[in-house]
């Protein structure tokens, strides 16, 4: 297996795992395969990822202002964090990315297009890796506890979100894994598909 940098990134509704599907991948990747691995994640660690995580738990901000932070958030994630990280050899694992604002800040309003979105993140680089884990809205925010839900947290909310996950995991050809299932067999998929991937690359 050759041991070039891969960006791969996971993604899916609030509470379909990506956060510990990630860990685990990571660590696999890392103790048990021997690659060099960054782990990071979206809302990034950056002021302006704080400011984010902030407004997530306020209904007031304008959708039109989210995308564009998170679009701002991601354009230094890439630049200063990511890129590097690739350009040193490592293996580099985002919790979320550009396919979390294409689909949730385009389902917040009718004004935000995928295009724009598009547009803002223009400068950002590609994965080359998006695995979606899916599960039903329901489940998943059985999974979240109700003080802390963040102003996404809702079902008919993520409802919508599953499905154009869905439909542009089809159309963009990504893969989808079921997160409905005990973990370990979750994360077996995953490191499959991420190991299918590394063995192809040339
Ligand atoms: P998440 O990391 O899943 O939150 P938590 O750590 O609380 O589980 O993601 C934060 C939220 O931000 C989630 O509801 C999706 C949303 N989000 C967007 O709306 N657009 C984006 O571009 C990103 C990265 C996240």
């Amino acid at each position: 297996m050759t041991k070039k940098p891969l960006f791969i990134v996971l993604d899916g509704i609030d509470g379909c795992g990506s956060t510990t599907h990630s860990q685990l991948l990571a660590a696999f990747l890392e103790y048990k395969k021997d690659f060099k691995v960054h782990l990071t994640h979206e809302p990034s660690k950056s002021d302006i990822g704080k400011l984010l995580r902030k407004f997530l738990k306020n209904e007031e901000i304008p959708p039109t202002t989210d995308a564009l932070l998170f679009a701002a958030d991601r354009d230094l994630h890439y630049h200063n964090e990511i890129k590097k990280r690739l350009d040193d050899g490592y293996i580099v694992i985002s919790d979320r990315y550009i396919e979390s604002s294409i689909i949730y800040q385009s389902i917040q309003s009718d004004r935000i297009s995928i295009e724009w979105i598009k547009q803002l993140n223009k400068f950002i680089g590609h994965p080359d890796l998006t695995i979606i884990l899916d599960i039903e809205a329901k489940t998943a925010l059985a999974r979240k506890k109700e003080k802390d839900l963040e102003k996404f947290e809702d079902t008919s909310f993520l409802v919508k979100v599953r499905n154009l996950y869905l439909s542009r995991a089809k159309q963009e050809g990504y893969h989808i894994i079921s997160s409905d299932d005990i973990i370990e067999f979750v994360q077996e998929k995953i490191q499959k598909t991420v190991l299918d991937k590394l063995n192809t690359q040339n």
